[in-house]
């Protein structure tokens, strides 16, 4: 039995990147690749800095065409089976940051199909009512909306089917099998949905009649769906897509990716600011069990889900970071007082991202495209 499982669909287990990245065939993202990318980006992105996108796909190749003046598009998506979560946001982020540095075209898919046919009590209505709702969350990120285009599986099918076709009759049902495990339970409709995942890596050349990169920014649980997409794209005359992936945000509990599946270790984009403060003032840490114990001994941040948070999103400055990782070690730092720190932090994020979300209702349809 493998210690940890990463699929589209599942993550268990402790994850272990440096197998992962065996286990997937990918390529670390090395110094030198970093200074690479630091000579476009002027300045690393805190992400890239910190190892959270930490492998990649043909990611040299990109920047050769890039430097050769051929430009790539960029592609990223959400399953919109409920509400976002910090989680969803971090490749967003480090998207948009891609699309600012390279001045990038961003094609972003809203798979209200895959949801629908993978989870059995998901309404039809209700996944196309999270697509809306998942925009606006796309939307607030910053993107910019001349050259972002973000589309709906079940809305823009025309154009979709016409690729996801000429993919799927390249893609048996063993292949398809071995990759995402399907089992003579599995619906028929999901049995297909990879080519429709997959046509976005393509389409853009199709639209516009001309072959041109694409460049996948996603979490790694999303790579099963690049294989085969990377094996059929010579058969159709295209480039391979690239990815860059990253690992995943943990939720407030012990251990465990942030889902949705465990709301209350899970901090939505739509709770109210107090509420996500609550989540935060019960969430797990690698404190002692006395404030007593903890100034003698000193916590654990290795361990701490509030310090990830930290790490992930709410402290930039690698300065103050170690600060903190320091002063928990030392025994300086209270669980409470860093669980207040954060929650404080939170709070404005959600107000701001709120107010950001309200706004693009506004201008949402700049941003979708249709057939
Ligand atoms: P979905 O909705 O499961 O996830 C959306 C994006 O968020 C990433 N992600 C995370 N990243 C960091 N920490 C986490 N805890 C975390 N949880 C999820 C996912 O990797 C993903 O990038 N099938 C896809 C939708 C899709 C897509 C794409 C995603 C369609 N085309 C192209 C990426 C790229 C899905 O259900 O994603």
């Amino acid at each position: 039995m493998p210690r940890f499982v990463v699929t589209p669909w599942e993550v268990k287990g402790k994850v272990d990147y440096d197998k992962l990245i065996q286990r997937f065939g990918t390529q670390p993202i090395d110094g030198k690749l970093l200074k690479r990318i630091e000579k476009h980006a002027k300045q690393l992105h805190v992400f890239l800095r910190r190892g959270i996108f930490f492998s990649h796909r043909d990611l040299n190749w990109i920047l050769d065409m890039y430097e050769n003046g051929k430009k790539f598009y960029l592609y990223t998506g959400r399953g919109p089976s409920g509400h976002t979560h910090l989680g969803h946001l971090i490749p967003w982020v480090f998207t948009k940051h891609l699309q600012d540095v390279f001045g990038a075209e961003l094609y972003f898919q809203l798979t209200d199909d895959e949801k629908f046919l993978f989870k059995r009590e998901l309404a039809l209505q209700d996944a196309i009512g999270f697509t809306y709702d998942n925009a606006l969350d796309v939307i607030a990120c910053g993107f910019d909306p001349k050259k972002t285009f973000i589309f709906s599986d079940l809305e823009y099918a025309k154009t979709l089917y016409k690729m996801a076709i000429q993919i799927a009759k390249h893609i048996t049902f063993s292949t398809a099998r071995a990759v995402f495990g399907f089992t003579s339970q599995s619906n028929i409709g999901i049995i297909f949905f990879p080519a429709i995942q997959a046509a976005p890596c393509f389409f853009p050349s199709m639209l516009k009649g001309e072959n041109i990169p694409c460049l996948i920014p996603a979490a790694i649980d999303q790579d099963p769906y690049w294989r085969p997409s990377r094996d059929v794209a010579p058969k159709l005359g295209f480039f391979k897509p690239a990815q860059i992936h990253c690992k995943f945000i943990p939720g407030l509990g012990k251990g465990g990716k942030m889902s949705a599946s465990q709301p209350e270790t899970c901090i939505f984009t739509t709770d109210l600011p107090e509420l996500a403060a609550k989540k935060i003032m019960n969430a797990f840490t690698g404190g002692m069990g006395t404030v007593r114990e903890q100034r003698e001994k000193g916590g654990n941040p290795n361990i701490c889900s509030v310090y990830q948070y930290f790490y992930f999103l709410f402290e930039d400055d690698d300065e103050k970071l170690r600060k903190i990782y320091d002063e928990c070690k030392g025994g300086e730092r209270i669980c409470g007082d860093c669980k207040e720190a954060l929650a404080k932090r939170v709070k404005k994020f959600l107000t701001k991202h709120q107010e950001k979300r309200e706004r693009a209702k506004n201008i949402i349809q700049k941003f979708m495209l249709r057939d």
